[in-house]
């Protein structure tokens, strides 16, 4: 296989899986006693999900919808292309995303989920990029912050490729 065309790799694949563990601790003392149900964004917030689920330690639903944009490179103009398949009403609901960047479809999901009627609803993300932030989002649990940089691995994706790179990198500005 050719290498990746990767600038630097900010995350090894030691420092992700030992942050999600600590993560994952935080959520199980968090929600110690109950059920959670995580909701996963396809396709870019796979990786993490299994991750973070397996890390968990409480028993786990998991659940995933598909967005798709529709305002070309307007960000945020997104609707759901496939919805979950069951309900979340009376559950605790951690809705996880591999990043929240602009907040847009991040705060379009919360608002969707909310008038489901959860117990609760909480963000967890891999990746938060908040110089980039043009609505505020309540992000209750995160990984890492990254700089204003594109960034690809772990379920992060350039034209469909690198999600299955297990670090996390800044795509080469030449794009290989
Ligand atoms: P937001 O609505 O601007 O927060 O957009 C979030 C979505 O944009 C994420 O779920 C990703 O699919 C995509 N995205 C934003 N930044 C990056 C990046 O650096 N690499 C790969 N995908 C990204
Ligand atoms: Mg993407």
């Amino acid at each position: 296989m050719t290498a990746p065309p990767i600038e630097r790799i900010l995350f090894t694949e030691e420092q992700v899986s030992a942050r999600i563990r600590e993560v994952a601790a935080e959520i199980s003392l968090k929600f110690y006693g109950r059920e959670l149900k995580l909701v996963g964004v396809l396709k870019g917030s796979v990786f993490f999900l299994t991750a973070l689920a397996r890390a968990i330690d409480l028993p786990v639903k998991i659940d995933f919808l598909a967005i798709s944009s529709f305002g070309g490179d307007t960000p945020g103009m997104v609707r759901i292309a496939k919805d979950l398949d069951d309900p979340i009403q009376g559950e605790d609901v951690l809705l996880v995303e591999d990043i929240v960047d602009t907040g847009l479809t991040t705060r379009y999901l919360l608002q969707t989920l909310a008038g489901r009627a959860p117990r609760s609803i909480a963000i967890c993300t891999l990746l938060d990029r908040t110089v980039r932030r043009m609505v505020q989002v309540p992000v209750d649990y995160r990984c890492f912050e990254i700089p204003d940089r594109f960034v690809v691995g772990c379920g992060l994706d350039y034209k469909q490729l690198y999600r299955n790179l297990d670090y996390i990198a800044v795509l080469n500005p030449d794009r290989g």
